[in-house]
């Protein structure tokens, strides 16, 4: 079944330029005294690599082998240094309790049925300490939830949760969060901003409150 892992060893770098706002989060970070960052989902490293130059001490996890090469490849290109592990987001995370100042995840969360998303988010809780920030994009279930995916052929898995049958992302589950499941999922979370980016992701800003 093709994943990610194989996207990534057909294509590479499929993502270069890091996220259009995380320069305006690294300031907000750093005036809030974020050190230790996570990003979950690190891909091939771009936030890794951005981060890192800011400053901050940043972690990474990934469930592709090959990300996880080009991530380090690319580190090392640049001189940095980040602690990046192969990693399965729904399963428990190797960090303890209140490790992180901050998480962030670009178009990760979502790929996976819905239970799991919500394993997941308990251990992003656990893994971030009480004020820590969360920065996290998702797609939103629009009027039209399967652009631009109209030629993937998404099946239904669950509410919310398709599985596209084609095109680049066939086999890999797509959650299509509502609104109202963002404001549900993070509701330990002071949500601070949430707005669609330029390639149509919802983006949750928020505070851990408890
Ligand atoms: C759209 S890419 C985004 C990568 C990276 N966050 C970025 O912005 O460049 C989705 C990433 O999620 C990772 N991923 C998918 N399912 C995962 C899982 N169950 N556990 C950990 N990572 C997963 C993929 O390997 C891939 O790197």
């Amino acid at each position: 079944m093709p994943d990610w892992d194989k996207i990534f060893k057909e294509k590479g770098y499929v993502f270069v330029d890091p996220h259009q706002d995380i320069s305006r989060l690294a300031s907000l970070f750093r005036t809030q005294g974020v050190r230790r960052i996570l990003d979950l989902g690190c891909g091939t490293g771009r936030h890794l690599a951005f981060l890192t130059q800011e400053g901050f001490e940043v972690s990474g996890f990934d469930s592709s082998s090959t990300a996880l090469e080009l991530a380090m490849k690319w580190l090392k290109e640049e001189e940095l240094r980040a602690d990046v592990h192969l990693g399965r987001m729904e399963e428990p995370f190797r960090y303890p309790d209140g490790f992180f100042d901050a998480v962030v995840s670009i178009q990760v969360i979502h790929h996976n049925m819905m239970n799991d998303i919500v394993a997941t988010i308990r251990e992003i809780n656990r893994v971030l300490k009480i004020g820590g920030y969360i920065f996290i994009t998702v797609p939103i279930y629009g009027p039209k939830p399967e652009k631009p995916e109209d030629d993937w052929n998404l099946h239904q898995l669950e509410a919310g949760t398709f599985i596209p049958q084609s095109g680049p992302e066939s086999g890999i589950p797509h959650h299509y969060f509502t609104e109202e499941e963002l404001h549900e999922v993070f509701r330990n979370f002071k949500i601070l901003e949430m707005y669609t980016d330029d390639t149509n992701h919802q983006c949750v800003l928020a505070v851990r409150e408890y």
